[in-house]
């Protein structure tokens, strides 16, 4: 082998996979590697293709069996036997402890939201109001005495449950015969269907807790082992491949001819990493959902066989040794590239993100309850234990702002050097914008959006917000402080219709430099505080962990007025959240399945607990400890004449 020969398949990542045992990779897919690198990949895709393939003439044979993992999977044989051919077996049987039987009565109907809201302690805008109560009057005035007009809004309220249900169910997709997942929107009005009729392992997650608040577990048990396969998939773009461990962004299940046999098609799953993905971003908060459904899994159904397995077990560590690998960074937050998660676009959020903070967070506490113990998991639980110390402390002590955080960070002195500064970061003062001064509220506090040197980005991420709250990275009070704001600002992050994915948007230069001038992002579209449906089940859990349902009742209300008359839009648009969104699907999967499980979580708030993790005290005990054993804090007291570089 030429130097240059070499050098090129070490920067292709074939390399080490010659030496590492993987019998698809001979030593003719190494020349392959280095002379057309697409179409080796695919070569090699292919064989593993052939190993998950399932063939509708069932000629599976023992084709690639047990000989197609390539590095460290441990495969668990009997997972190799029903991913060939047959349907994942039935978990239909188990149910919970306390049973489904009592799910289905809504007693969100009974919170009356907005009697507990007018008369309730919480502090709401004037106009909110104001507008509340003329709701309520015409409530009131055209039922006479409320019954016949409540009867009505019942009777409707579960016909768009029931379409809601029916179209969901219309969503699923099916491998083998068995059901595998949901596509991401079925809209029929729409002939560029782009990557929309793929599963998406993050909009899956809704549905996927809908069937398991249903009792439909075996749709998301297959999703988990499947999606689990995929994994391992060689994945590749433009010679480079990324870490072992990363879950596909989606997958697709495709029909094609079967090898030497026209007459024969069979059905392939065909995953999407990132490389054909708009931005060719890859999507760092796959495997961290994928975790969180599976322990939701085990908690709902009861079947802790999943979880147990040794395929599931390996594929658990293989996400958090990605997760917990070593780099260049300082910090305790998972440095991403832009568009890594449910913002998949470039919108300046590169970096250390929250929701992929607080995903990351949720996930390692969830692993570590899943995780078995044995001794050769020891080095990787303590890195788990020791970053989730960190990272909470990280975020609850440097990403928090309220009135009076904001009011520091004004009078920030700057260019400190020491251990101990004050201004860790070197935030200048001026970075604080405008619209932030007026916009705070006197009670209430959010966690920022992004925390970089010299850099904090102010606007208000909801889904890191109410994922911090639902995990607990976000302390009892902090979370209280988050659906404070969230009340307090009800018409800029609610209004029409709920719930604004960020606040507020890039305009003008900013949107230009930032957006790299996105058409679909414009100001107050799509991820650019456009207002997304789907987020009505996470402002649902955190508002059920907080204790403080009303306020996910009221914003469901909201929801119900228009949202199956506008035929479940993926997004809204304005300021208001008045119009369906500009490039809109409508009938999106994610729309729909987020507002079924905030209606079933409503009804039976016990169930949010397959999703919400607590406070560890462990853990507050840990950091104590870490603390005060740092040398460098200890020095750093000690010393505390501040230096300053001049
Ligand atoms: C858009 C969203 C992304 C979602 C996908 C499929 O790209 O930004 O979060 O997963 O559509 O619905």
């Amino acid at each position: 082998m030429g130097t240059s020969e070499a050098v090129l398949q070490v920067l292709s990542g074939a390399a080490p996979r010659l030496f590492s045992g993987d019998p698809f990779f001979s030593a003719s897919d190494s020349r392959c590697a280095f002379k057309l690198p697409l179409k080796c990949s695919r070569r090699r895709a292919s064989s593993y293709l052939q190993f998950l393939q399932y063939s509708s003439v069932q000629q599976f044979g023992a084709r690639g069996i047990g000989s197609s993992f390539s590095g460290s999977r441990k495969v668990d044989p009997s997972w190799l036997h029903s991913c060939k051919c047959q349907k994942a077996e039935s978990v239909s049987g188990v149910t919970t402890e306390d049973g489904n039987g009592a799910w289905f009565v809504d007693n969100a109907k009974k919170l009356n939201p907005i009697d507990s809201m007018v008369n309730g302690p919480n502090v709401l805008e004037f106009q909110d109001l104001q507008q509340l109560k003329q709701e309520k009057e015409v409530f009131t005035s055209s039922g006479g005495n409320g019954a016949p007009r409540d009867t009505f809004h019942n009777l409707n309220i579960d016909s768009i449950e029931d379409e809601a249900w029916e179209l969901l169910r219309e969503s699923v997709t099916y491998y083998c015969g068995s059901p595998i997942g949901t596509i991401a929107a079925k809209d029929p009005t729409s002939s560029n269907v782009l990557n929309y009729d793929q599963v998406f392992i993050r909009d899956f997650i809704p549905s996927g807790i809908a069937f398991l608040l249903k009792g439909e577990y075996d749709i998301v048990r297959n999703f988990i082992l499947h999606t689990l396969q995929l994994q391992s998939w060689e994945k590749t773009m433009d010679c480079h491949s990324p870490g072992q461990g990363l879950m596909p962004a989606s997958f697709k299940v495709r029909t094609v001819p079967l090898d030497g046999d026209d007459s024969a098609t069979e059905e392939v799953l065909d995953p999407d990493f990132g490389e054909a993905a708009i931005g060719r971003v890859a999507p760092v908060d796959s495997g961290l959902w994928w975790i969180i459904l599976l322990r939701a899994y085990g908690k709902c159904s009861g079947d802790l066989s999943v979880q147990e397995r040794v395929d599931v077990q390996t594929g658990i560590k293989m996400i958090l040794r990605l997760c917990l690998a070593d780099g260049f960074d300082m910090f305790p937050t998972l440095l991403v590239t832009d568009g890594p998660c449910m913002i998949d676009r470039r919108m300046g959020i590169h970096g250390h993100p929250l929701e992929i903070q607080a995903l990351f967070y949720s996930a390692l506490l969830c692993a570590r309850e899943m995780l078995a113990p044995e001794d050769a998991s020891a080095d990787l639980l303590r890195a788990l234990n020791n970053r989730l110390v960190a990272l909470s402390f990280h975020i609850r002590e440097y990403y928090w702002i309220d009135l009076k955080k904001l009011n520091e960070i004004y009078r920030y002195k700057t260019e400190e050097y020491s251990y101990d500064a004050v201004n860790k970061f070197n935030i200048y003062p001026d970075q604080i914008p405008p619209w932030l001064v007026e916009w705070m509220p006197n009670k209430g506090g959010y966690l920022i959006g992004n925390l970089q040197p010299a850099h904090m980005d102010f606007r208000f991420f909801s889904l890191g917000n109410l994922w911090s709250v639902v995990s607990s990275i976000a302390t009892v009070d902090q979370s209280h402080a988050i659906l404070d704001l969230i009340e307090a600002k009800w018409t800029d992050l609610v209004a029409d219709m709920p719930f604004k994915i960020c606040y507020p948007a890039l305009e003008g230069q900013e949107w230009q430099i930032i957006t790299g001038s996105d058409p679909k992002n414009t100001p107050w579209s799509y991820h650019n505080a456009g207002s997304w449906p789907t987020l009505l089940w996470q402002l649902t859990v955190a508002c059920i962990k907080m204790n403080r349902p009303e306020i996910a009742a009221r914003a469901v209300e909201i929801a119900e007025k228009r949202i199956s008359r506008d035929k479940w839009p993926e997004y809204y648009d304005t300021k208001r959240a008045r119009f369906i969104g500009k490039q809109s699907r409508l009938f999106q999967t994610w729309s729909i399945a987020g507002y079924l499980v905030a209606k079933l979580l409503l009804a039976d708030p016990s169930k949010a607990k397959i999703l919400i993790t607590e406070e560890d005290s462990e853990l507050v005990n840990a950091f104590s400890c870490m603390i005060s054993a740092n040398p460098r804090r200890k020095r750093g007291r000690k010393d505390s004449k501040q230096t300053y570089i001049v």
